[in-house]
């Protein structure tokens, strides 16, 4: 980026801060990331969640890989440039919402210990649970819901992660979840995780 475009340009202060409105919502703002391979259930269960944090009164927004680059991140593809800045304005989008008091659930592949690090940095790691979905290679490829496996396999799309490109799985996440177990045992182990940093009270899983 060119240092001149920052010349000039003055944080604007807000009288309604991040605290305020968490105060309002009556629970804290965290970003809930889901990294794992294409296929391995990252939105299924993010949207499961969602679905029960809502319910529940919860402030949440869920911000999901393909979806951001059908807007936003349109422009770009799968090299390794593109997928970083893919990642860091996913990173800008979420600070927003961080301040906006929400719990945000961001599901991407995001496949690079360098990118998930970059994103700790940019949030201050007290902002960001990451969030595995361990879910074999072979298991995604037989799911394919979208059928990009088979047209990677077929050489149709190039980086296809898994395929051609690599996925580097996460260290030292701060959970790891089997994308093969029920969606209730997951959705379960996240609540649990979310009571025990404090960042939600008491919910009712089974509300309608
Ligand atoms: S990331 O690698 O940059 O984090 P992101 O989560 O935004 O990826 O987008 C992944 C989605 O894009 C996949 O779920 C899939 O539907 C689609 N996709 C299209 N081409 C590729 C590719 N080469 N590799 C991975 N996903 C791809």
């Amino acid at each position: 980026m060119n240092n001149n475009c920052q010349k000039n340009i003055f944080w604007q202060k807000y009288s309604i801060t991040r605290t305020k409105r968490e105060q309002k919502n009556g629970h804290k703002s965290i970003v809930l990331w889901f990294t794992g391979l294409s296929g391995s259930g990252k939105s299924t269960i993010a949207n499961f969640l969602e679905e029960i944090l809502f319910k529940n009164g919860i402030s949440t927004y869920l911000l999901d890989g393909d979806n951001i680059r059908s807007g936003l991140c349109s422009d770009l593809g799968f090299n390794i440039i593109d997928r970083e800045e893919n990642i860091r304005r996913i990173g800008e989008v979420v600070k927003l919402f961080l301040d906006s008091g929400m719990i945000i659930l961001v599901s991407v592949i995001s496949p690079y210990r360098s990118q998930r690090e970059m994103i700790c940095k940019m949030l201050g790691k007290e902002n960001i649970l990451e969030i595995f979905i361990d879910t074999p290679l072979s298991i995604c490829e037989m799911r394919d819901p979208k059928k990009l496996y088979k047209k990677a396999r077929l050489g149709k799309i190039s980086n296809f992660t898994g395929i051609q490109s690599i996925y580097e799985i996460p260290e030292k996440p701060d959970i790891i979840l089997d994308g093969t177990d029920f969606l209730e045992k997951n959705s379960e182990k996240l609540i649990s995780m979310l009571y025990d940093y404090n960042i939600i009270s008491f919910i009712d899983q089974n509300v309608k």
